[in-house]
C-alpha cells in the first residue's frame, strides 16, 4: 500500500495462506491451557513454537504436516477449532508461571558495556545522552551483536533514515551466533516522526508484546527501543487532547508508572505450559533528554527502574571517543551478578581487573587537575606512567568503531586479553622504574603502537597473537639491564 496505510483499509499481520509443516507437540486426550506449545513450524533457521491462546478443553484431533492459519491445527471435545495463532492486547502484559532476578549477562560485544558496565539477561538498561552522542548507533550494534535469540527493534519517533539503514544493512550481515542473515532474527517495528502520535503511543508495547510472545516460547529476547523519550512524548500530545491534568514539564502525571509498567514487562521468567521453558526478555532503551539534561523526567523515571545506565556524554563525542559512554557516571547493578559468569567462562581474573582498570581512570583524573595547575613537570614517575596507561586504557581500549570491519565487536575472550596486555605493560613500566631506568626511556618503550593496533587484529588467531605479545611484555621485563 506504499508507505502509510490508507484510510478505511484493513492490513492482516500475518500471511493466512502461506503453507507451514505443522509437528504437534499435543495428542488427542490432553487438556489444553493458555501458553502451553500444541506444536513447531520451521521459520527459516528459526523453530517457531505454537502457542495456545485462550481455548480450553480436552483436545480429540490434531492436525500435522502442511496447514495454513485459517485451517484449523487440532480439534477440542467441545467442539471447537485450535488456531495456529491468537491475539493478544498489547497493553496487557503477558503472563508466566515465575519471575527470577537476572544471572547471566547478555555480552554486547561493546568492550565498555561488557566489561565495566555488564546488562544481564532479563535486565532492563536506559542509555540517555544528547542529540547525536551517538544512541542510535549504539543500539544498533547492541542489535547486531548481542548474544540472544530474537531482537525486537522499535524505532519510535526518531527519523526514518535511520530505519531505512536497519532494513537495507541487517539483510546483508549475518548473525554472530549463527551464520544466517541477521534479519531472520529481527522483527522491526518502525514508528517514524512523521507518522501519527496515537500509533507511536501503541509502538513500544507493539514492540514488547512480541518481545514476549518469543519469550514465551523459551527464547532469549532483546528489545531496544530508540527512543523512549518520543514515546514519553506522545503520552504527552494525547494526555493533553484528552484535557488531563498535567504534572512536570507537561508530561501527565503517570508517567512514571506507564514507564514503570514497561520495564516490568522485561526479566527472567519461567514460561507457562509444560517443561518449564525459561524465557528472557531484556530491555535497552534509548532515552533523548532535551538539551542533554539528565533530570528532566523520563530519565529520572527510567533510571530509578533500570538496572543499568550508560551515560553519554558530548564531550567524548565531540572528540570522536565512541561509543561516547562516560565512565563517570554510567553503573550497572547487575556487575556483581554476572561477575560469576565472565569468572567461569572468561577469567578469573575478570572482575579484578575491572576493579583495577576503574582505579587507573580514576587516578587519572586526579592527576589531570594537578596537570592542569601546575604542570607535567610536577608528577613523580609513577605518576606519570599512570597517564600514560589509562590515557592507553581510553584510547585503545575503551574507544570501539562500530565502523571498523574487525573491532565492531569484541568478545569477551578478546576483551579480556587486550586489557590483559595493557596492563602487563603497565606493570613492565613499574617494574623497570623500579630498576632505576630514567622515566623518559619507560615512556619511549616500543610496546606502545603495537597495542593500539591490536583492537584491529582478526578474530581467528587473536588469542594466540595477544599471548605472543604479552608475552614479550613479560620477556622484556625480566631483560632489564
Ligand atoms: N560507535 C561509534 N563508532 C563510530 N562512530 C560513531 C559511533 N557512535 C556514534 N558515532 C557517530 O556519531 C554520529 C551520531 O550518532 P547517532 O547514533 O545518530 O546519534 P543520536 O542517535 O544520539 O542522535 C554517527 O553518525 C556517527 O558518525
Ligand atoms: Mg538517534
Amino acid at each position: 500500500m506504499g508507505p502509510f496505510i490508507r484510510a478505511w483499509k484493513e492490513m492482516y499481520g500475518l500471511d493466512y495462506t502461506k503453507r507451514w509443516n505443522f509437528t504437534p507437540a499435543i495428542k488427542p486426550g490432553d487438556e489444553l491451557q493458555f501458553g502451553k506449545v500444541i506444536g513447531q513450524v520451521q521459520e527459516g533457521a528459526f523453530t517457531h513454537y505454537i502457542l495456545c491462546g485462550s481455548e480450553r478443553g480436552k483436545v480429540v484431533g490434531v492436525a500435522s504436516g502442511s496447514v495454513s492459519l485459517d485451517e484449523p491445527f487440532g480439534e477440542l471435545e467441545s467442539g471447537l477449532e485450535i488456531p495456529g495463532c491468537h491475539e493478544w492486547p498489547v497493553r496487557m502484559p503477558r503472563p508466566y508461571k515465575k519471575k527470577f532476578a537476572p544471572s547471566t549477562p547478555l555480552v554486547t560485544g561493546q568492550r565498555i558495556i561488557d566489561f565495566l558496565f555488564p546488562l544481564a539477561r532479563g535486565g532492563a538498561a536506559i542509555i540517555p545522552g544528547g542529540f547525536g552522542t551517538g544512541k542510535t548507533i549504539f543500539e544498533q550494534s547492541v542489535a547486531k551483536f548481542a548474544d540472544v535469540d530474537i531482537v525486537v527493534y522499535v524505532g519510535c519517533g526518531e527519523r526514518g533514515n535511520e530505519m531505512t539503514e536497519v532494513l537495507t544493512d541487517f539483510p546483508e550481515l549475518e548473525d554472530p551466533c549463527t551464520g544466517r542473515p541477521l534479519m531472520e532474527r529481527t522483527v522491526l517495528v518502525v514508528n517514524t516522526s512523521n507518522m501519527p502520535v496515537a500509533a507511536r503511543e501503541a509502538s513500544v508495547y507493539t514492540g514488547i508484546t512480541i518481545a514476549e510472545y518469543y519469550r514465551d516460547m523459551g527464547y532469549r529476547v532483546a528489545l531496544m527501543a530508540d527512543s523512549i523519550s518520543r514515546w514519553a512524548e506522545a503520552l504527552r500530545e494525547i494526555s493533553s487532547r484528552l484535557e488531563e491534568m498535567p504534572g512536570e514539564e507537561g508530561y501527565p502525571t503517570y508517567l512514571a508508572t506507564r514507564l514503570a509498567g514497561f520495564y516490568e514487562r522485561g526479566g527472567r521468567v519461567v514460561c507457562l505450559g509444560d517443561g518449564g521453558r525459561e524465557g528472557t526478555v531484556t530491555i535497552v532503551s534509548a532515552v533523548s533528554p532535551p538539551g542533554g539534561d539528565f533530570s528532566e523526567p523520563v530519565t529520572q523515571s527510567s533510571q530509578r527502574i533500570a538496572g543499568v545506565l550508560w551515560a553519554l556524554d558530548p564531550d567524548l563525542a565531540h572528540r570522536r571517543h565512541f561509543p561516547a559512554v562516560d565512565w563517570r557516571k554510567s553503573y550497572s547493578l547487575y556487575a556483581g551478578t554476572v561477575d560469576e559468569w565472565f569468572r567461569d567462562h572468561v577469567s578469573a581474573e575478570w572482575p579484578a581487573l575491572r576493579g583495577e582498570m576503574m582505579g587507573l581512570l580514576q587516578r587519572e583524573e586526579e592527576l589531570q587537575e594537578i596537570v592542569q595547575l601546575v604542570g607535567i613537570e610536577s608528577l613523580q614517575d609513577q605518576e606519570r606512567i599512570v597517564l600514560l596507561v589509562s590515557g592507553m586504557l581510553r584510547e585503545d581500549f575503551l574507544r570501539q568503531s562500530a565502523f571498523s570491519e574487525n573491532d565492531a565487536a569484541s568478545h569477551p575472550e578478546k576483551t579480556y586479553y587486550m586489557l590483559k596486555a595493557i596492563l602487563s605493560f603497565h606493570s613492565l613500566c613499574r617494574e623497570l622504574l623500579g630498576k632505576g631506568i630514567p622515566v623518559e626511556k619507560v615512556l619511549a618503550l616500543p610496546f606502545r603502537e603495537e597495542l593500539g593496533r591490536m583492537k584491529e587484529l582478526p578474530a581467528e588467531g587473536f588469542r594466540e597473537e595477544a599471548l605472543a605479545l604479552i608475552g614479550r611484555i613479560e620477556a622484556e621485563g625480566r631483560a632489564g639491564p
